[in-house]
């Protein structure tokens, strides 16, 4: 039989939380940097990569902010898209639900449709090549203030067949859900899916308020919620599927070891976790990594993985017919893999 590490390899899944920017390797940092005359701190990609060692998610924020900067035209988003899906395709990703944070570019001068076509562009490209699906989520960033994210959802609203859903990112921790009531009704009303980032530094009172006010279908981490039995119960009495980052709760400090990690506790409780990468080059590991990284923490078999891959699916925003489709390849991969 082949290693199991081989067999996460080869099996098949979505990714449900990735951050575009996120996906920003120091090396195209510097070539775009170049390529846009943009001046940077670090001086090599090497260096960069050294300062990728956080004690909060507000370290890592500031990094990704700064990082994002090179980032200015079509070109560089479709790039950074393209990069990304062929990574993942790499991975055998075979879907893939991508957030975007249009409010850290509109501040920095770059127009929605800018990042938006770029963005697409890339997705368009990515499918053609690689036969890998996507769609789009648009964040709002939770440390600005609600009317700045009902503006943003305004400008977004004449592309809202381009984008799936919408989240909310960023520093969570006196940002609750509640905060973002009516631009998420509003967005309801519009026909977007709701998620959001909770439960991630913040309380699992926000992962219920996500639930409760936002309408959301999907929480995004939500790990916290394990602190909270009856929370946990509701989550798999809901079946709620959460889109779990080991690797990243890992770096920015959320459990100081990965057997801390509530995955399997919240697995075997029957809620729908699924597996993901948030922003791999930050936290040190694309999707297959955090697979390998939970595989060798909790010695998942290979049935159990399967199971995790399948969730990817069930929880993805594809329909159903696609989300079969996918389900039976994870179903034939398992048989002979
Ligand atoms: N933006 C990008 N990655 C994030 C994360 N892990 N939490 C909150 N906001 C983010
Ligand atoms: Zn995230």
């Amino acid at each position: 039989m082949r290693p199991i590490s081989d067999f996460i390899g080869d099996l098949p899944k979505a990714e449900l939380h990735l951050h575009i920017e996120g996906t920003l390797e120091p090396e195209m940092v510097f070539e775009l940097a170049e390529r846009n005359r943009v001046r940077l701190r670090h001086r090599s990609p090497e260096e960069l990569r050294a300062a990728y060692d956080f004690n909060s998610l507000q370290e890592f924020l500031d990094l990704y902010y700064q990082g994002m900067g090179v980032l200015h035209t079509e070109d560089d988003f479709c790039d950074l898209t393209l990069a990304y899906m062929r990574r993942a395709a790499a991975d055998s990703v075979r879907h893939a639900e991508i957030f975007f944070d249009p409010q850290a570019h509109a501040s920095r001068g770059v127009p929605f449709p800018v990042v938006l076509d770029g963005i697409a562009e890339g997705l368009r490209r990515a499918e053609r090549e690689l036969g890998v699906t996507s769609r789009l989520i648009l964040c709002f960033l939770r440390d600005r203030d609600a009317a700045e994210a009902m503006a943003t959802l305004e400008v977004a609203l004449p592309y809202c067949d381009r984008i799936v859903g919408v989240g909310l990112d960023s520093a969570e921790v006196g940002h609750p859900p509640s905060k973002f009531r009516e631009v998420f009704a509003r967005a309801r009303a519009e026909g977007f899916l709701a998620v959001a980032h909770a439960g991630e530094e913040g309380p699992p009172a926000y992962v219920a308020e996500a639930l409760d006010v936002l309408g959301a279908v999907r929480i995004d981490h939500g790990v916290r919620a394990a602190e909270d039995r009856a929370l946990v119960r509701r989550l798999a009495a809901e079946a709620v599927p959460l889109t779990v980052c080991p690797l990243s709760n890992l770096r920015l400090a959320v459990y100081d070891s990965l057997d801390k990690h509530p995955l399997r506790r919240l697995a075997e409780a029957g809620v729908p976790v699924t597996i993901n990468s948030d922003d791999p080059p930050y936290f040190g590991g694309y999707i297959n990594d955090n697979y390998r990284a939970v595989q060798e923490t909790f010695g998942f078999s290979r049935d159990e993985l399967a199971g995790f891959a399948r969730a990817s699916f069930a929880a993805s925003f594809l329909d159903p017919a696609d989300k079969a489709r996918h389900i039976a390849e994870v179903d034939a991969y398992l048989a002979t893999g």
